[in-house]
C-alpha cells in the first residue's frame, strides 16, 4: 500500500529520517522488493544497470553493521559534541546541542534497523580518476529512487557513508572489495507517524545560473 503523496510532496518530504524510524516494526521483504524494482527503472549509464544491492536484515549482521557505522562516525560526532559546547549558551547552543543528540541516538538505534540497503557499483567499469561518472551516475540515482518508493511506502531512510570503513562493511557481508565498492549506506524501517514537511532550502538564485555562471 502507498501513502497518498502527489509526485510534488513526495519529492519534498523525502527527508533524512533519524528520530522517528520505528525500530520495533518490521519491513516485509515483498515491500523491500517493490521498492528494488522501482530502483531498477533508474536512468543509468547505456543502459548498463551497474548495480547491486546488498540488503542486510539479518540480526546479528545488522548489529555488526551497525558497530561500523559507529566507528567511522565516531569522530565527527565528538567533534559536534565540542563545538556544540564551545558555543556561548543560549538558542544556537541549544540546536546545535539537538542536533548532536539526534544523531548519538539514531547512531545508537542503528543495531535495531530492520534493514539496512548497501547499493554498489562493479569499480571495474569505474576508471577510479572520475572520468567514468556512469557507474556512480547510475548507482546513486537507482539508490535515491528507493529511498523515494521507500518514503511513498511509508518508510524512511538515510543516506549515511562510511567511506574509510568500506572494507569492514564489505568483510562482514561479502561484498568483493575492492572490486565492487559501496555508494551509501541505507538504514530502512517503518516511520513513526507519515507527516513530513519540506526541508528549509535557500532560493534559486543562490545556485541557480540562467545562460551563464
Ligand atoms: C553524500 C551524503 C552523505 C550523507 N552522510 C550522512 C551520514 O553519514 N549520516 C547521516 O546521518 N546523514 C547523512 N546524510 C544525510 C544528510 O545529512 C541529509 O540528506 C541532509 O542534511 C538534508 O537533510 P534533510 O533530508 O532533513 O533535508 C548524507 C547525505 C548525503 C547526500
Amino acid at each position: 500500500m502507498t501513502l497518498d503523496l502527489t509526485p510534488d510532496e513526495l519529492l519534498s518530504t523525502t527527508r533524512a529520517v533519524r528520530r522517528r524510524l520505528d525500530v520495533d516494526r518490521p519491513v516485509e521483504r515483498a515491500v523491500l522488493e517493490q521498492c528494488l524494482r522501482l530502483a531498477q527503472q533508474a536512468p543509468n549509464s547505456r543502459n548498463s544497470q551497474p548495480w547491486h544491492f546488498v540488503v542486510v536484515t539479518d540480526r546479528d549482521q545488522v548489529a555488526q553493521v551497525a558497530g561500523v557505522y559507529q566507528r567511522a562516525k565516531a569522530g565527527f560526532l565528538e567533534r559536534q559534541r565540542a563545538e556544540a559546547e564551545a558555543l556561548p549558551a543560549g538558542p544556537e547552543r541549544d540546536a546545535a546541542s539537538a542536533t548532536y543528540q539526534g544523531r548519538v541516538e539514531f547512531s545508537e538505534k542503528l543495531a535495531r534497523m530492520p534493514a539496512f540497503i548497501v547499493p554498489c557499483v562493479d569499480a571495474s567499469t569505474d576508471a577510479g580518476d572520475g572520468t567514468t561518472p556512469g557507474p556512480w551516475g547510475s548507482v546513486i540515482q537507482a539508490a535515491w529512487s528507493f529511498m523515494l518508493a521507500a518514503r511513498a511506502r511509508g518508510l524512511g531512510t538515510v543516506w549515511t557513508t562510511i567511506t574509510p570503513f568500506q572494507s569492514e562493511l564489505a568483510e562482514i557481508i561479502g561484498i568483493p572489495h575492492p572490486d565492487v565498492l559501496q555508494a551509501a549506506l541505507i538504514p530502512v524501517a517503518y516511520t513513526k507517524g507519515t507527516k513530513f514537511l519540506p526541508g528549509p532550502r535557500p532560493p534559486l538564485e543562490t545556485f541557480v545560473h540562467w545562460d551563464r555562471w
